[in-house]
């Protein structure tokens, strides 16, 4: 049986791909096992500093596998149905709270459960010609498995509101706009493009990386003074497995004078 989840490391960037492309990458009970073990197998290498979520073929991920995530996990009664959510619940919460830096490289179809892996990426970059759809409404059900609250927290609530109602697709262009993504750019330049934002992020302190995409997804939900709260004390902790890289950020800019924080990272 040919993998359902593939990857490779190239200077630094972890290129994990699904790769069911000609079932357009919908994710399969396999598929989420097998991605939950690569991501736990990257997580911590010292030679991954970015990790790069695509899909082979002309599909990112149609969303979950309507025969057998769906259909074939529901003859088999309660225990299987919450065993394959947990499973693909699991490693999009693994995702969310990744070690290292994540991008979505949206190449192609963006459907349903997708979203939730999407979202679970801390940047996301699109091809124009990628389509994103919620598209449980045209075959009976509302957007599960998150998807509801990734486009009520991404989006307008009157975008989230069509997007979900009617199941038309958007483009690349317009998840842009309506900020799904962050950016969005011919399919040609996607990897380029991906890489150039990989290469930016290769260079900062690692610590500070987990540290800080970590404190814009947990101050969404707090009060201005339980973030400030919070904020000291994450730094404080990462104080502690930072061996010193603060402190040598701090000396390269007053002492040695040889870069400015404002305009670039340190040298580490
Ligand atoms: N679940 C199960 N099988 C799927 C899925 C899916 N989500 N998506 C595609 N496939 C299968 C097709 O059944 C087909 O299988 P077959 O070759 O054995 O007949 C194969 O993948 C190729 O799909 P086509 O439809 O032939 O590919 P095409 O490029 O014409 O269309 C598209 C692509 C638009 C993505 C279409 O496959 C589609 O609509 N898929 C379903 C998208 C969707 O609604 N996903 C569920 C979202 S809701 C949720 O995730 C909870």
């Amino acid at each position: 049986m040919t993998d359902p989840v593939i990857h490779d490391i190239d200077n630094g960037i972890a290129w994990v791909r699904f790769n069911r492309p000609e079932k357009r990458n919908c994710m399969n009970p396999a598929l989420n096992r097998q991605m939950m073990d690569v991501l736990r197998e990257l997580e911590f290498r010292e030679d991954v500093g970015v990790l790069v979520l695509s899909g082979e073929g002309t599909a990112w991920s149609a969303g979950m596998d309507l025969k057998e995530y769906f259909r074939e996990t529901e003859v088999q009664g309660l225990g299987a149905v919450r065993k394959a959510q947990s499973e693909s619940y699991g490693w999009w919460r693994k995702l969310r709270w990744y070690q290292k830096p994540t991008i979505a490289m949206v190449n192609g179809w963006c459907f349903g459960g997708g979203y939730g892996p999407l979202f679970a990426c801390d940047l996301a970059f699109a091809a124009d010609e990628a389509q994103f759809g919620l598209s449980e409404i045209n075959w009976g059900i509302l957007p599960g498995g998150g998807a509801t609250k990734v486009v009520a927290d991404l989006l307008s609530m009157r975008d989230a509101m069509y997007h979900a109602l009617t199941g038309e697709m958007i483009d690349g262009r317009k998840a842009a706009e309506w900020k799904l993504v962050n950016e969005s750019v011919p399919l040609a330049q996607l990897r380029d493009r991906v890489t150039e934002v990989a290469r930016v992020l290769l260079q900062k302190n690692p610590v500070a990386l987990k540290a800080t995409k970590d404190a814009v997804r947990r101050v969404q939900e707090m009060t201005y003074d339980n973030a400030e709260d919070y904020l000291v004390r994450a730094q404080e902790a990462a104080n502690f497995y930072d061996d010193g890289g603060r402190k040598e950020g701090i000396r390269q800019f007053i002492d040695e004078k040889t870069y400015k924080p404002g305009l670039g990272a340190y040298d580490k």
